[in-house]
Formats: structure tokens, C-alpha cells, sequence
């Protein structure tokens, strides 16, 4: 039997008793630990940004030569480290990349990272197109800004439109893996795929 829904459970209470904003930073840590993707002064953008688990996590391992930018529909608070920036940008909006390049003006990052999640309506088709298309967006912005050689995290939700969507990212980078990190709640159908080196 599986075990029941538990809003506080293990990893909400090590992000709290670590002062880390979302549980979903110790997902980040995983991936980026075992496929060895932050480095001192590198530039990172993180897609879906809020509240800002991920750029605490990002930002202390890159550290002040290098540049994260986080972006979200939302605020993001201060994470108090200079060298990590944010700013209120819907990715579907048609002057996403104009306002990116405002905020990050060499246009080019070594690592894009997307945890972006739509507003669930309950309705399991409309769910699924509606995340898809930001996992798009997301791979759409990765190819258009990464470095040659560079890496893409996206969440994906198992659904329709995920075979397709994984064949356009695998002929785009050398590698790619699928992933299910530790801290992703029991229930939930979201995955992570890794994408590492993208091609010139
Ligand atoms: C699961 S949360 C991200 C948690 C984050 N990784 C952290 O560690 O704090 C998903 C985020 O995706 C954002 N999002 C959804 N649609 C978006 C869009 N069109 N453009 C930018 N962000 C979006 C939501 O506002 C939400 O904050």
C-alpha cells in the first residue's frame, strides 16, 4: 500500500531546518551532483524560478565569478548573493528573449535549468499540453542561448507528447537521461530530463 499524502514530509523539513526556500532544491542538488553540472564561474538560467530553491542551491555553488539568472511569473525575494539575478518574465511571452538579454546582455549561458510547472486545472489533457509547451519553450530557449557544449534540466511531466518531445531534445545534445530524483514526492509523474553537451 502506498504510503499516504504527507505535505511535511522528510525533505520539506531538511529544506527548513537548512533555511532552503522549496524541497525541490534537494532535486537540483541530486541531478547536478551526480551529472556534475555546476562549476565555480559559470552562467546558469533557471526557467520557473520561484520562490527560489534552486538558485540558492546554484548560486552558492557557483559563486561570486560566476552568474545565475533567475526568471518567473512571479517575484522571487532576494536571495541576498549578487552574482544571482531575477526578474518577473513569462517565458510565453513574445519578447521573452529581448527581455532576457536586457537582464543577462552576453546572451550566452553554460547551463539552462527549467522546474517551470503550469497552474494544474485537474483536467489530465489540458494539463499535460499546457506543461509540454513550457518543456518546449524551455528546450526552444536552451538551444537558442546555451554554449556549444552546454547543458539543459527540464522538468517533464510523462504524458502525451513526451516520446516526441524527448526525441527533439536527444537530436539536439550527445547524451540525454531521464531522471526521477530522490526528493520528487511519491505520487507525482514529473521527471527530469538531463541533456548534456549541446551540439554546434
Ligand atoms: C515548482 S515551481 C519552481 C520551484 C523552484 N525550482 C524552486 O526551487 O524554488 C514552478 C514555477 O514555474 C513557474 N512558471 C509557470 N509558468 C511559467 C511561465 N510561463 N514562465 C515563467 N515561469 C513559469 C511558476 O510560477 C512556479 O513558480
Amino acid at each position: 500500500m502506498s504510503k499516504p499524502y504527507d505535505p511535511k514530509d522528510f525533505y520539506y523539513r531538511k529544506a527548513k531546518k537548512e533555511g532552503l526556500r522549496a524541497r525541490s532544491a534537494f532535486k537540483i542538488e541530486e541531478i547536478a551532483e551526480r551529472f556534475h553540472l555546476l562549476r565555480k564561474g559559470m552562467a546558469v538560467l533557471d526557467l520557473g524560478a520561484a520562490p527560489g530553491g534552486w538558485l540558492q542551491v546554484m548560486g552558492e555553488q557557483i559563486g561570486p565569478t560566476g552568474v545565475v539568472v533567475g526568471v518567473d511569473l512571479v517575484p522571487i525575494a532576494s536571495i541576498g548573493k549578487s552574482w544571482v539575478k531575477t526578474a518577473v518574465l513569462d517565458i510565453r511571452a513574445p519578447d521573452f528573449a529581448q527581455q532576457l538579454s536586457v537582464l543577462h546582455p552576453s546572451g550566452r549561458f553554460d547551463l539552462v535549468t527549467s522546474d517551470m510547472a503550469p497552474k494544474t486545472s485537474g483536467i489530465k489533457d489540458v494539463d499535460e499540453a499546457r506543461s509540454l509547451e513550457l518543456s518546449s519553450l524551455a528546450l526552444e530557449t536552451a538551444r537558442k542561448t546555451l554554449a556549444p557544449g552546454g547543458h539543459f534540466v527540464c522538468k517533464v511531466f510523462m504524458g502525451s507528447g513526451f516520446d516526441e518531445y524527448l526525441k527533439t531534445v536527444k537530436a539536439a545534445f550527445a547524451r540525454t537521461k531521464v531522471v526521477r530524483p530522490e526528493a520528487t514526492r511519491e505520487r507525482s509523474f514529473e521527471h527530469y530530463v538531463v541533456a548534456l553537451e549541446l551540439k554546434r
